[in-house]
């Protein structure tokens, strides 16, 4: 298992073109599959998940090539024939349970495994089945597995995802748009990644109204035909650098290729830490400043402060003067990185669902444990601006979510070395 060793306090200088975002490149793979023709999806990122639902596209008999130096995926369906998703694939990468929207969708049959936990246990996918079950999809459990079957034209109908879900509404829709006679989803998710796919669908041929709303109304239609697209930039990336920027001193870091309107409230919230950020088209400067202002923030659903950057917010406020507390209102477990910090020195404590965090606290290099991709990444944050060495363990996480991490980071003066252990 690989680790990444860091050496700390050297400041972030240059240029970091950003990557294409793997949470919006998921929904579009499997979108893929209801076309009657092959698509390409351009700036596609290199990442595990990438690969893995390649793979698991493959096992239904979709034709996969990811043309690597160029970033884009070439998927032709129409050799589609095995309806079922397994356990051992979708086990690896949630998103593969995407696969049932998209075969029952196109195909009115699918066979996917739960994608680990129980459908109502952590990170449940209850909402997933519900909808389905609402459009006049049979849903069934078999052994871990969910069979969905549905006739052609389904009636109309509508369902309220409570609360709104970024996966939920991504599956309803591809179960949708070729299956339903009209099917509305109400609080469904406004997150980017939901847009573009709905763009992408609308491109194949759908038709979907309310774009951008939580009311989603998905009027169905007789076939849908591939096309190509440009994948959307890593919002998460983006925040990830900016906060690089800002919490290591003397760093200077100009971000290109990234979409600001992505980033919903993050962007005027980072602007509170005293950080000097310039946005001029799809470039985002960040100068660090002398000292960071302790900001608090609460995650909400898009356009509200994202959870998948609540982890690297509390590492920058362990570099802030001053208390600040970081809340957690989608995931209110998701802290595994809290002891981690604190073995580096942070001065932060749990409560529920709210992390109390005491800045400015100077950080030892120490061996520290990635648990999941967004807190392996602030581990990597906090190694940065640590005193001395420190030992990033089971770096497979990031792996899964940040194109090469090391060597954008390294190409600004990190000093990180990836150790097969
Ligand atoms: C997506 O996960 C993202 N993953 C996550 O990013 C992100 O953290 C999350 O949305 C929230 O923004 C991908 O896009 C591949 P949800 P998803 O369904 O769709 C509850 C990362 O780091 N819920 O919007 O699984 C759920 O428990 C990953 O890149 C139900 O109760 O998230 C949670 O509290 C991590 N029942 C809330 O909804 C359901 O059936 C939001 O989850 C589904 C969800």
């Amino acid at each position: 298992m690989d680790k990444f060793v860091i050496k700390g306090g050297t400041p972030l200088k240059g240029t970091i073109a950003i990557s294409g975002s793997k949470n919006a490149a998921l929904p579009i793979i499997a979108a893929s599959l209801l076309g009657n023709s092959p698509s390409t999806i351009r700036n596609t990122p290199r990442l595990q998940d990438i690969y893995t639902f390649n793979n698991v596209l493959r096992v239904v008999g979709a034709k996969v090539d990811f043309q690597e130096e160029q970033n884009t995926l070439e998927i032709d369906p129409t050799g589609v024939s095995h309806l079922e998703a397994p356990y051992d694939l979708v086990r690896k990468m949630r998103a593969s349970f995407y696969m049932l929207g998209a075969l029952v969708g196109k195909h009115g049959y699918a066979k996917v495994s739960l994608p680990g936990g129980c459908a109502w246990g952590p990170r449940p996918v209850d909402l997933h089945l519900k909808g389905m079950e609402a459009m006049g999809i049979d849903i069934s459990l078999d052994k871990g597995y969910v069979i969905a079957k549905a006739d052609k034209e389904l009636a109309e109908s509508s369902f309220t995802l409570k609360p709104s879900s970024v996966g939920a509404t991504v599956n309803l829709l591809l179960a949708a748009v070729l299956r339903t006679k009209k099917f509305t989803i109400n609080n469904a998710a406004k997150e980017p990644d939901v847009v573009q796919l709905c763009n992408f669908l609308v491109k194949m041929g759908a038709n979907i109204e309310g774009i951008g709303t939580d009311t989603l109304i998905i009027s169905g239609v007789d076939e849908l035909k591939g096309i190509e697209v440009d994948n959307d930039p890593d919002r998460i990336e983006v925040g990830t650098f900016m906060i690089a920027g800002a919490m290591i001193p003397d760093s200077d870091l100009t971000l290109t290729g990234c979409n600001p309107d992505h980033l919903g409230s993050f962007l005027p919230v980072f602007k509170k830490t005293g950080a000097d950020v310039k946005v001029d088209g799809t470039t985002i400067s960040v100068k660090a400043p002398k000292q960071l202002k302790a900001v608090s923030i609460k995650t909400e659903i898009y356009p509200g402060f994202p959870t998948d950057m609540q982890a690297q917010w509390a590492t920058m406020m362990t570099q802030a003067e001053g208390a600040s507390k970081v809340t957690d209102t989608v995931y209110f477990d998701r802290f595994s990185y809290v002891p981690e910090l604190t073995r580096l020195g942070a001065d932060m404590h749990l409560e529920k669902n709210t992390a109390h965090i005491q800045g400015k606290t100077p950080l030892e290099g120490a061996s520290v444990m990635s648990t999941d991709l967004r807190a392996s990444v602030s581990l990597v944050l906090a190694a940065m601006v640590a005193e001395n060495t420190t030992e990033v363990l089971r770096v497979y996480h990031l792996d899964r979510g940040y194109e090469s991490l090391e060597h954008k980071l390294n190409a600004v003066g990190a000093e990180i070395t990836r150790v097969d252990e």
